[in-house]
């Protein structure tokens, strides 16, 4: 018998209050900017899921890549019961390693984590079904709020994929890592996706397709505001910016102000002015070199032991333990 179970986290007025003080910081803010995490409600998990197949967004395919040559390899060297997957989304991806850690024998449970509700509930209910005798339990959680671990009778995995640590800023990512170190215990591991700097013009058109998905995607925050706090941001009030930022070494989206004009959200009892062309930061995806990469995993304490990449250098697995 296979079980699902699905456990929120953080109370729902939690995240309402989340939301508020989020958008309250980041739109009073000179240059104005949203957390990334308010882009995914039903419709932007959605839209997540269709830029994976698009023929510009190249990570998700290099990733599979690399999870299909090495899941085997992490399955023998991580031995894992459980495997807990932070900003889990559909999950698609991470059935390559269910299946291997399955077919190692040790696996017990699977323990997805996300703030999106329904790509939880849709991805937990198809793995039950596909995986006989599999438990998932999901939870509904901010990763960056802190992080408690289920207990396990052996070895934890922690995978993060699709490279979402390159939507945190590097304070945030050390401060991530770190308490990730905090919660596995001595011999539990991390599998960390980190996509990998490259030439410019196939990174920004991984963020700019010519379908317009991701300014879809992009604009979606805005249609989150307007339907949780009143707002009357006009998504055709913005246009969808992607850059590339040498400097960093990331990429940025933004939405820019097409004309001046003043946004109410009512839910705040704020009005924000905007100048025409001003924008609204709303996403860093960070690229990653592999000494960057194994230098804040020490930092964090975690010690890398693989770095696999696809056969075009274009993606890295990393897999670090807590020694
Ligand atoms: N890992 C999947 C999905 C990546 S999309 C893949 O590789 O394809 C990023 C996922 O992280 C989304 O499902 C989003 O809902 C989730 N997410 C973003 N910020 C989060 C946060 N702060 N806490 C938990 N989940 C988050
Ligand atoms: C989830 N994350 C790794 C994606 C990325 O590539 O940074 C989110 C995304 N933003 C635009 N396209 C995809």
């Amino acid at each position: 018998m296979s079980a699902f179970t699905l456990t929120r986290q953080l109370p729902a007025d939690a995240t309402a209050r989340a939301l508020r003080a989020d958008v309250v910081n980041g739109l009073t803010a000179e240059p104005k900017w949203l957390p990334p995490k308010w882009f995914y409600d039903a419709r932007g998990s959605e839209l997540f899921e269709e830029i994976t197949q698009l023929p510009e967004y190249y990570p998700t395919r290099a990733e599979r890549a690399i999870l299909a040559a090495e899941a085997g390899a992490i399955a023998a060297v991580t031995g894992a019961r459980v495997l807990v997957e932070l900003g889990s989304g559909s999950s698609e991806k991470t059935r390559l390693l269910i299946e291997a850690l399955r077919a190692g024998g040790t696996l017990t449970g699977y323990v997805p984590v996300d703030v999106s509700e329904s790509a939880l509930e849709q991805a937990g209910r198809a793995l039950i079904a596909d995986y006989p005798g599999l438990a998932v339990h999901a939870l509904i959680a901010d990763f960056q709020a802190g992080l408690t671990l289920p207990p396990a009778d052996g070895p934890r995995l922690v995978a993060f994929l699709g490279g979402t640590i390159g939507n945190l800023l590097p304070s945030e990512r050390a401060e991530f890592l770190r308490r990730v170190h905090d919660a596995l215990a001595p011999g539990d591991a991390l599998l960390l996706g980190t996509d990998l700097v490259k030439d410019e013009r196939t990174l920004v058109a991984a963020y700019d397709d010519a379908a317009g998905v991701t300014a879809a995607f992009n604009k979606n925050v805005l249609a989150v505001l307007d339907r949780e706090l009143g707002a009357d941001l006009d998504p055709d009030a913005f246009e969808h910016v992607a850059r590339w930022d040498a400097k960093h070494e990331w990429i940025e989206m933004r939405l820019r102000a097409t004309a001046a004009f003043t946004a109410k959200i009512p839910a705040l009892d704020l009005k924000v002015e905007f100048a025409r062309g001003e924008e609204i930061r709303t996403e860093i995806s960070a690229k990653f070199r592999e000494s960057g990469v194994r230098d804040e995993l020490l930092a964090a304490g975690l010690e890398q032991r693989h770095w696999w990449t696809d056969a075009e250098h274009r993606f890295a697995l990393s897999l670090a333990v807590r020694p």
